[in-house]
């Protein structure tokens, strides 16, 4: 007998009126829709054939199940209603399933090879460590080296934290140098419970030394928040770390031969320190690091021109330190009498700009692949 080629069908099925309800006569009709959806099944193309492959066997108004219902079913004599029902109904589900099937197969393609191995995998890029993280771990890494544990604490803090036991007494002026962004309605809880975002990594030291017995020495990294307006030189999320330590006999000595070394190890052995008097409420004596100026080598003339990145001081301002404020202790439960300590806070972003030479701190923030990938 001739084959049908491919798209040429034979004559299309359709669903006989039954004469008899016999078993027998069942049996043989049921077996005829079957091979021709075996066959229907085996010839599907794509796109609008397999549509009306689907809505010619089970559309609800025309469908071949729905003319089964009608031509088999409802004409069958009573004595055989129960057999043909039950017949109907099996073979229902079965034309169901076998279309479904039939449609999630490839045209062409036998289903078991429907994965071709042979075919190259999907590449997924490698992203880039981003340069905050980055930057971040690399200072962490040089306190590591010294000694030091990492500790973090949360971003939305209690005014307690950030502030009161950090020797901000309520209402000082002193916090209006941290331009602090509060969560709304705190109001009914008394002031040193209300949250806040952090607006420094100093709570950190708090719940460190709350949590362990000195002698102790951590850096703590994270996230912060100023309530300040976006340009290139500001940002309302930041990130610092800050660093700790505390024991007996440690002095001013130890806080400026720290903070020199890790300013060598971050910027070059060439780099030099100075410490300029300042003022934080949990330090004293404070002080502001600066480094010399990594890009006139502290001369303050670059390229015959005063230059622009110290504008021609020769130095740079880094980063806030100081030996721990005796109160601070006595929030915590340390001995004032038998310990001291220093504390220090830098913020990595203007570390980061400094040590690739970024003009702009919202491009860390912003998300522009071009600017990301360049440091992979
Ligand atoms: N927390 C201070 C700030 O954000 C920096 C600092 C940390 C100063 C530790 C002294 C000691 O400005």
């Amino acid at each position: 007998m001739k084959q049908p080629r491919r798209g040429e069908r034979n004559v299309a099925y359709t669903v006989p009126k039954l004469k008899e309800f016999s078993p027998t006569a069942l049996d043989k009709a049921v077996e005829k829709l079957l091979s021709a959806l075996e066959q229907e099944s085996s010839e599907l193309g794509n796109g609008d054939e397999r549509k009306a492959f689907r809505d010619r066997w089970l559309a609800r108004k025309d469908g071949i199940l729905t003319q089964i219902n009608e031509l088999w079913l409802k004409p069958a004599p009573k004595d055989a209603k129960r057999e043909v029902g039950q017949r109907v109904n099996k073979l229902k589900g079965e034309v169901e399933a076998k279309v479904e099937a039939a449609l999630v197969q490839q045209p062409g393609i036998n289903s078991e090879f429907a994965i071709d191995i042979s075919l190259p995998g999907i590449r997924r890029p490698i992203g880039a460590e981003h340069p905050i993280i980055r930057t971040q771990n690399e200072i962490i890494s040089v306190f590591k080296n010294l000694g030091y544990s990492v500790a973090e604490g949360p971003a939305i803090e209690t005014d307690y934290y950030n502030f009161e036991a950090l020797n901000f007494p309520p209402n000082h002026p002193a916090r209006d140098t941290q331009d602090t962004i509060f969560i709304a309605g705190q109001e009914s809880k008394p002031q040193r419970d209300r949250l806040l975002l952090r607006t420094h990594t100093s709570p950190v030291q708090i719940r460190s030394m709350e949590k362990m017995k000195p002698p102790l020495r951590v850096v703590c990294p994270g996230k912060v928040h100023r309530n300040d307006a976006p340009d290139a030189t500001h940002s309302p999320i930041f990130h610092q770390v800050e660093g700790l330590a505390v024991d007996t006999n440690i002095t001013f000595c130890d806080l400026k031969g720290t903070l020199d070394h890790a300013m060598k190890a971050l910027f070059g052995s060439s780099v030099k320190t100075r410490f300029y008097p300042s003022f934080f409420p949990f330090t004293e004596p404070s002080a502001d690091v600066q480094i010399s100026c990594i890009f006139c080598d502290g001369t303050g003339t670059r390229d015959g021109a005063p230059c622009r990145n110290c504008k021609a001081s020769g130095w740079i301002e880094l980063l806030g330190c100081g030996m721990v404020d005796p109160n601070v202790y006595g929030f915590v439960g340390y001995d004032p009498a038998k310990l001291s300590g220093f504390a220090f806070g830098m913020g990595v972003e203007r570390i980061a700009i400094l040590k690739y030479g970024v003009d702009d701190i919202q491009l860390f923030f912003n998300g522009d692949v071009r600017f990301l990938e360049q440091f992979g």
